[in-house]
């Protein structure tokens, strides 16, 4: 096959990802016996365009009969209008990723994080059948996404719980929705998939992932579900969830079909099935033996795995990994972030037990809503005034896959090799030094040691970021391959067809330069 072709074999899937996806995101998912040291691991992207920052929030408690707002505005593709739903009298403290827009969607958002407790959650799109998207009422309420996302990390201690939170809160007030959406929830013990459907009806299904699973959503999804899952401790759902399909005609019965959530409830156009439909460059299939080839996994092994450049490319807007272990101190639950996509950014090791979260990871105006339309607000002028991690990395980014062939693999060598210094550090004194403290009852220093590290393995990594930048610019600009742009179209008219990628001009089933 020669170039030309296998190029377009990439541009076509994402032609048909476009016309599908309206947000997307990867989560990974395997179970506990499949990593090295027995805990469950989850790793991720959040595929937004729009502004990402880092923020820790603590635990805050709030006087009886206090009130939420959730839903979306009557500007979300699916108008709604916003309600108040009460409250919990305490949530529990936790670290995200927030993001800045989607459409009619309001600020903050998150796909999810890590709390206290060492529930993980991420959320990730998987729309719904024509015929339920189009019973939406209009406007329609209910808990969005992102709403949802956040509860489960202010409420949840399991990640059972976190299903029964979002089951509940499906149960009364509903998903304020742009089309289906799942979230994976996962614990040191198991992992959770939850698919909140469109519709306006209440409808949610779920299905637990156990020791031996590996799941990869892109989008979410669930397939065969015992018809009495009510009496299944590896099953939740809505009460109606069998019956609705039934009176719709979408699942006989009688019928010799097995009830596939999928097939009753998912959108399966283009013949789209649960493990090869609506993707980018790999199928959930092949991502999932693509992980599964892995075991047993650690976190640089995951990392590696998520870092694919068939995986994370400019739409990735940051990436996750963690690994969820028994016995762990609330203080010392790690999450490894990448600022921008993982392809072009080294992980930093970030803590609950952080402090603060220094300016250049947080909120900026790059890629910010309203950014070009407005002057900057003088409360921000000195945050404005510092500079953005995730500008740094994109970059690295752009530079980077302006000759994929030559400078991926250096790149790469720098990120893998920057964390392997991290792991040693983390080992050698990071943890241990933070533990002996928390163990002599000083605890306020174990906050600080941590602290510390974290925001300088940040500030280092950001100096990276820009000696690579820099590196790759002056090789671009010697060798006479800078190229100013022929157009005046910077913004890609939202048909994502145009996506700055690493993988240009590779087979997407053997992304590798050897191939030449
Ligand atoms: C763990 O996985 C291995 C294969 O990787 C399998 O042989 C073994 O039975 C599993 N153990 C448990 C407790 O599920
Ligand atoms: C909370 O609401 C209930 C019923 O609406 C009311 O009886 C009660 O006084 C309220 N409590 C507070 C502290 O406002
Ligand atoms: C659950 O089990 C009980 C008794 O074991 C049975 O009466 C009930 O019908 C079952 N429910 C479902 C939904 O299968
Ligand atoms: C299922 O039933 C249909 C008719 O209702 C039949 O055509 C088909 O062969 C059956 N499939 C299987 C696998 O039994
Ligand atoms: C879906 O599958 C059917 C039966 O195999 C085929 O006739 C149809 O062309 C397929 N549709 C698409 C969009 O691929
Ligand atoms: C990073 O560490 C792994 C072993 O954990 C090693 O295989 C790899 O070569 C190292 N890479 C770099 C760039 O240091
Ligand atoms: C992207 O799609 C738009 C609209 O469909 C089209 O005008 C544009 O030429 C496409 N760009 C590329 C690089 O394919």
């Amino acid at each position: 096959m020669s170039l030309a072709m296998r190029y377009s074999t990439a541009t076509l899937s994402l032609l048909l990802l476009r016309t599908v996806a309206v947000k997307a995101s990867y989560c990974f998912y395997v179970g506990k016996n499949l990593t090295v040291d027995g805990s469950v691991m989850v790793a991720g992207t959040g595929e937004e365009v729009s502004g990402h920052w880092l923020q820790l929030f603590s635990a805050q408690d709030y006087p009886p009969n206090a009130t939420l707002s959730v839903g979306v505005t009557e500007d979300a593709a699916l108008p709604g209008k916003r309600i108040q739903i009460p409250q919990a009298q305490h949530t529990y403290r936790y670290l995200s990723m927030e993001y800045s827009d989607f459409e009619g969607f309001p600020a903050p958002l998150t796909n999810g994080g890590l709390n206290e407790h060492g529930v993980y959650v991420r959320d990730v799109w998987a729309q719904n059948r024509e015929e339920l998207v189009a019973m939406t009422p209009n406007p329609q309420a209910g808990v969005n996404y992102g709403e949802l996302a956040r509860i489960v990390m202010e409420r949840a201690r399991t990640a059972r719980e976190g299903v029964e939170i979002i089951g509940r809160l499906m149960d009364e007030y509903g998903e304020a929705t742009y089309g289906g959406n799942t979230h994976l929830i996962a614990d040191k013990d198991e992992g959770w998939v939850v698919w909140e459907f469109a519709g306006g009806k209440h409808l949610w299904a779920a299905e637990r992932l156990g020791d031996n699973d590996i799941r990869v959503l892109y989008p979410g999804y669930i397939e065969d579900f015992p018809v009495n899952f009510a009496n299944s401790s590896n099953y939740m759902g809505a009460p109606h969830l069998v019956e609705f399909a039934i009176q719709q005609g979408w699942w006989d019965p009688q019928g010799n079909r097995s009830f596939n959530i999928w097939e009753v409830y998912g959108d399966t156009n283009n013949n789209a099935t649960a493990r090869n439909g609506g993707y980018k460059y790999m199928s959930q299939a092949e991502l999932e033996d693509a992980t599964r080839a892995m075991i047993p996994l650690n976190e640089k092994k995951l990392m590696e795995r998520h870092r694919d450049i068939r995986i994370a490319d400019d739409q990735s807007g940051y990436g996750q990994v963690v690994s969820l272990h028994e016995g762990i101190d609330p203080d010392m639950r790690r999450l490894w972030v990448a600022s921008t996509g993982a392809v072009a950014a080294p992980f930093v090791p970030w803590w609950l037990g952080v402090q603060s979260i220094p300016p250049e990871a947080g909120l900026h105006r790059y890629l910010y809503d309203q950014a070009s339309s407005e002057f900057l607000n003088t409360d921000y002028q000195y945050q404005e005034a510092s500079e953005f991690v995730f500008r740094i990395f994109k970059r690295v980014l752009y530079y980077m896959c302006s000759n994929p062939h030559e400078y991926h693999p250096i790149v790469t060598e720098m990120l893998v090799g920057f964390e392997n210094q991290s792991f040693i550090e983390i080992e050698a004194w990071v943890e241990r030094g933070a533990q002996v403290l928390i163990d002599n009852d000083e605890r306020d220093s174990a906050r600080e040691l941590l602290t510390y590290y974290s925001h300088s393995r940040l500030y280092k990594a950001m100096e990276i970021g820009k000696t690579i930048a820099a590196a790759l610019e002056s090789h671009v600009k010697l060798t006479g391959h800078w190229k100013t742009p022929r157009g005046d179209l910077i913004n890609d008219g939202g048909s994502g067809n145009a996506t700055v990628t690493c993988l240009v001009g590779l087979n997407p089933d053997r992304p590798k330069w050897d191939q030449d």
